[in-house]
């Protein structure tokens, strides 16, 4: 590449970037830069899957140990934002008791991530939905 052609992409990048800081926060900005607790899991204790009205997938994928989640991890088709709320779910299920989970709700996530643009609130509840999903999957399992 040329050197104007990588500094062309190099700035667009850094446009990208600062946008998207302003727009998500600084929180938000950089877990999607860095999405902690993306993945899937072999086996897992607690599966969910939930499609949004906007057509994104969220997965949620929890390990128990003695009822309390000893891994979480998600993944997702969707945009940045769907991104940011899979991670913060999973990151905040950790820990939890199968109780405790239902805490975990779009707005904890919100309030966790420091608010969201108002088209991507979204993204949020839909990430609490696959959780509670896979909540109910464990507690199927555990019948
Ligand atoms: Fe639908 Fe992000 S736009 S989950």
């Amino acid at each position: 590449m040329s050197d104007a052609l990588d500094n062309f992409v190099q700035q667009l990048q850094e446009q990208i970037y600062e946008e998207t800081k302003e727009a998500f926060g600084e929180t938000a900005y950089q877990r999607w830069r860095n999405p902690l607790y993306m993945g899937t899991m072999e086996s897992p204790d607690g599966y969910g899957r939930v499609k949004g009205g906007c057509g994104d997938t969220i997965d949620i994928f929890l390990k128990f140990e003695e009822d309390r989640v000893k891994e979480a991890l998600f993944q997702t088709d969707g945009c940045g934002s769907s991104m940011v709320c899979g991670s913060f779910a999973a990151e905040m299920a950790v820990g939890k008791t199968s109780d405790e989970l239902v805490e975990v709700t779009g707005e904890s996530i919100l309030e966790k991530l420091g608010g969201l643009p108002e088209e991507n609130k979204h993204c949020a509840f839909l990430a609490a939905a696959s959780l509670h999903e896979a909540l109910d999957d464990y507690m199927v399992k555990q019948k």
